[in-house]
């Protein structure tokens, strides 16, 4: 069965809470662009896909109700700058990856063109950002698997060394159908392979501080039943320099990719690359159009969200033992008390280190000048 971490259908929002991720699935309700917000600040819903599908869906719902208690303003114009006010609010829950800021953008588009029709209604703008942002959901998904399949292709044409047929590869924190409106990125990359019967295995880190590999990315490849290791963060340089793990390629999502190439993902993502490049491991980012930044000419323009100290202090989870059924976890102290933090949830790679970027639209390598060419995907 297939992993849904988003549920939707007419007004009605579910996602799966991914901070009770891997002990009980369990899906809250989002009723409103307040609880959204909420949600993505608390990482319940974490992933630069999914934060821009959820953030768009729940303001849907939000307005669905609205058209449904009779309660909408008639007027276009208020309904578009109500809508516009809560894209804004929206965006604000967390800095890094561009997916939402993309996504606000062009419904602000959508309710602006449908707000400037001649006679144009509430409704109608209501109704205009609704199919919008349901449109959203689904090419997500036909994206990430176009994605995957185009990853799957260029790592078996590119990265097999001495007539290997299947690949063995790394990954980094969570890029699956908890990160996105369903099956992933670069964990879609890896889902195709298996697909096409050419994984021999796929290497997850734990992807400390907030261990989205080790609760997430390893549950999806459990549920998947997929040849799958977990390994410390720690441990990838013995990893590659590992004859018998035999790693073929690191494969990454990403929270925003600049102009040029360089890539900001999830903390530790820049030290796996350099170490791609000493051991001569190609190295990867799989990611939609939507996280492609054209507006940000390179990796020193990117924010990078700081997290607080407690996540690096502390670890939560239910008590080994116990029947969990949900609710309050336990919270142990793994660091001296009193030392100073440094908790930046996401690096920059420079794209220097990455040798191919995967998206729908094709694999993108750099030109014989060593320059990625990202504008052509966006022409035509
Ligand atoms: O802090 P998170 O868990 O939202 O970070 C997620 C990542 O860094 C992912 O690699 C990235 O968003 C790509 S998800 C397809």
């Amino acid at each position: 069965m297939t992993l849904q971490a988003i549920k939707y259908q007419e007004g009605v929002l579910a996602i799966i809470d991914q901070l009770q991720l891997p002990y009980v699935e369990q899906y809250i309700q989002i009723n409103t662009s307040e609880q959204a917000w909420h949600a993505i600040k608390a990482m319940q819903v974490r992933g630069a896909p999914a934060i821009a599908i959820v953030a768009a869906l729940a303001l849907a719902s939000e307005i669905h109700a609205l058209i449904s208690n009779q309660s909408l303003s008639p007027d276009a114009d208020e309904v578009r700058a109500f809508i516009v006010e809560k894209l804004h609010y929206l965006v604000s829950s967390r800095p890094t990856a561009v997916n939402l800021g993309d996504a606000a953008r062009k419904l602000e588009v959508v309710v602006a063109r449908s707000a400037s029709q001649p006679g144009a209604t509430g409704h109608e703008v209501a109704i205009a950002f609704i199919k919008a942002s349901e449109a959203m959901l689904v090419k997500d998904v036909e994206d990430n698997k176009q994605i995957g399949e185009n990853g799957a292709k260029w790592i078996l044409s590119n990265a097999l060394a001495g007539g290997k047929s299947k690949a063995t590869v790394l990954t980094h924190c969570n890029t699956g159908s908890l990160a996105t409106s369903g099956y992933g990125t670069a964990l879609g990359v890896i889902r195709s392979l298996a697909s096409m019967n050419c994984l021999r295995h796929a290497y997850c880190t734990e992807t400390r501080p907030y261990n989205q590999g080790s609760r997430l990315t390893a549950f999806e490849l459990v549920h998947d039943n997929l040849p799958s290791t977990l390994i410390t963060d720690s441990m990838s340089a013995a990893l590659l320099a590992s004859p018998q793990a035999g790693v073929d390629a690191i494969i990454v999502g990403a929270d925003r990719v600049a102009a040029n190439g360089d890539t900001a993902n999830k903390i530790g993502t820049y030290g796996l690359a350099v170490l791609a490049k000493h051991h001569g491991v190609k190295f990867l980012v799989a990611a939609p159009l939507t996280t492609i930044d054209l507006s940000t000419k390179s990796g020193s323009d990117i924010v990078i969200e700081e997290r607080p100290a407690v996540e690096v202090t502390k670890i939560k989870g239910p008590c080994e033992g116990h029947v969990y059924t949900g609710g309050e976890f336990e919270t142990v102290r793994i660091a001296a008390e009193g030392i100073n933090v440094w908790n930046p949830a996401f690096d920059i790679t420079p794209a220097t280190l990455i040798d191919g970027i995967i998206t729908e639209k094709g694999v993108v390598e750099k030109t014989p000048e060593g320059h990625f060419d990202l504008v052509e995907l966006f022409e035509g």
